[in-house]
């Protein structure tokens, strides 16, 4: 059956069908309590996040068509010679059948030649496989969760709201993004911003995007700057929301801390695979979409 699949460059008229596709395919493996409504929001922010990679990084992203119908998404970028696998799904009907590897196979070959590479891995015994198999390095994650216990906010984080118009801050970002992974994020972070991320920074030292007080980027140049940043965030949590903290390698004690003082509890999570040169990968929350 994989014979018929055609794999090509993801074009601007695909950006729906395609973030449809890897919707349908991601959208089972999140917890129902923190999957988003698949709404307009939902839609509009896949939507943008498809049409600016491939305005980014047109050699990245690659769809498998079949009889004329696209059933699989691969989407990768590369930041300052940092590879990073942002999207990848199968039309769940077509699972198991190779659809994945052959459109894994171009987006990971546009990484060719990079200094490292990162990708958010889900749980998936066939994204693990593959990941593993291409020589990247497994490095175990948990995520914590929960409702809030506001009595554990600090007083007084130091964060403050951040703008990319301001160059500071911008040079804040670019420093703090290049420390933990060697690239710098900037140019994504706008993407987040539109559709209702909040931006703080700590001057000099590290950034945070969150959804209400949820991290879904975090950069610092040190545990305390990063702390204060994660703090913030949750400060910005609705009252009796929960909140959720992905990804959280080996080496971000930091976070762990902070989530248990919040009272969220901790599971396992995706791993993350590396290769390369990548920095230290702390402390950091890297972002699914941009790594
Ligand atoms: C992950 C995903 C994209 C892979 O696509 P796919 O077409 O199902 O995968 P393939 O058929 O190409 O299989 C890839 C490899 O995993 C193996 N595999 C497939 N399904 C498997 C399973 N359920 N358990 C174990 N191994 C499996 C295959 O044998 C193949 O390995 P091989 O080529 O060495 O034999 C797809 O399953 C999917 O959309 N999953 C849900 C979303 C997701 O997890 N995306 C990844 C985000 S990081």
């Amino acid at each position: 059956m994989t014979d018929d699949v055609i794999i090509r460059p993801l074009l601007p008229a695909d950006v729906d069908v395609a973030d449809a596709v890897a919707w349908a395919a991601l959208a089972p493996l999140w917890p129902e309590e923190f999957r988003p409504v698949n709404d307009e929001r939902r839609l509009a922010r896949g939507r943008a996040r498809v049409a600016h990679l491939q305005r980014t990084d047109p050699g990245g992203c690659w769809v498998a068509e079949l009889d004329g119908t696209i059933v699989g998404t691969a989407l990768s970028l590369i930041r300052e010679d940092v590879w990073g696998f942002s999207l990848f799904g199968v039309a769940p009907d077509h699972h198991g059948k190779g659809v994945g590897s052959k459109v894994f196979a171009p987006a990971l070959a546009y990484g060719d030649g990079t200094r490292g590479g990162i990708i958010l891995s889900s749980e998936h015994p066939a994204a693990m496989r593959r990941y593993a198999l291409a020589g990247f390095r497994l490095l175990p994650c948990v995520s914590a969760a929960g409702v809030l216990d506001r009595r554990a906010l600090p007083a007084g984080p130091q964060a403050r709201p951040g703008d990319l118009q301001d160059e500071e801050d911008v040079a804040t970002c670019d420093r703090a993004s290049r420390f933990v992974r060697g690239a710098s994020h900037a140019g994504d972070l706008e993407r987040y911003l539109e559709f209702g991320g909040e931006l703080l920074v700590v001057p000099g030292r590290g950034f945070v995007v969150h959804f209400e007080g949820a991290p879904a980027l975090l950069a610092a140049t040190d545990d305390e700057a990063a702390t204060d940043l994660l703090w913030s965030a949750f400060g910005a949590a609705p009252p009796g929301g929960s909140v959720h903290v992905d990804f959280i390698t080996a080496g971000n004690d930091w976070v762990i801390a902070a989530c248990l003082r919040a009272r969220l509890a901790l599971s396992t999570d995706g791993p993350v695979f590396v290769r390369g040169h990548i920095g230290p990968l702390a402390p950091y929350l890297p972002s699914g979409a941009y790594l």
